[in-house]
């Protein structure tokens, strides 16, 4: 019989660090990645360009078929962007929408790696190890600051601080998949960790998975 394939589940709040790991578990693992948090984003912008109204759940379902051409948008990235893609992702007809290419993508023979918010209890809830990563609100802020600051977007840390804890509360409050730590995840914290550490942390936690 052939071994399963290695799925690794990685969710978080915003700016956790989250992203980094998975994309250096991914390559460690030589497994295909996917940043679930990109297909929200996707839906956001899709909607703000059509001029669509993110109040309405019927408006962000219509922006779902028309995020193809947009994964790589580098408008992906803006603050604005992720504010709307918190708000839309908490329809659940935005969710069934963009669930069947997660769980297919998760489901791939070659195994896979996905971040997210619900990746561990809602899309993949039988991975092989899933991480549930975080870091303390306020370095959190840091970093994304020096993040959109190093990219030439003139951002005040105070708002960035106001914007995340607006986004947790809204992303952990939702009634449809909200963000959870599934029962079986294993936690890291990467506050006081440099993205190397946090990576290193992340593999070893994945092993000793592996290992049992
Ligand atoms: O990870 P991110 O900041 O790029 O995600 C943007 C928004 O998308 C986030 O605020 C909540 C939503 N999201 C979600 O609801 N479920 C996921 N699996 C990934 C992201």
């Amino acid at each position: 019989m052939p071994s399963p394939s290695l799925v690794i589940a990685v969710d978080g709040p915003a700016a956790s660090g989250k992203g980094t790991i998975a994309r250096g578990l991914a390559r460690h693992y030589g497994l295909p990645h996917l940043d679930t948090g990109k297909l929200y984003r996707a839906v956001a912008l899709s909607l703000l360009r059509w001029g669509g109204d993110p109040d309405s759940e019927f408006a962000a379902l219509r922006a779902c078929e028309d995020i193809a051409n947009l994964m790589d948008d580098p408008e992906l990235k803006s603050e604005m962007v992720g504010g709307i893609a918190s708000r839309v992702s908490a329809y659940p007809a935005v969710r069934v929408a963009l669930l069947e290419r997660q769980r297919e993508f998760a489901g791939s023979e070659q195994g896979a790696v996905l971040d997210g918010r619900d990746i561990g209890t809602v899309i993949a809830p039988d991975a092989t190890a899933k991480l549930f990563v975080t870091a303390a609100i306020d370095e959190r802020a840091r970093r994304r600051h020096a993040e959109l600051t190093t990219a030439g977007l003139p951002v005040h840390l105070e708002d960035i601080l106001i914007d995340l804890k607006a986004r947790d509360e809204r992303d952990a409050g939702r009634d449809a998949a909200p963000l959870l730590m599934a029962d079986d995840a294993l936690l890291l914290d990467t506050s006081a960790m440099s993205p190397a550490e946090a990576l290193a942390e992340a593999i070893r936690l994945v092993e000793t998975r592996l290992a049992t």
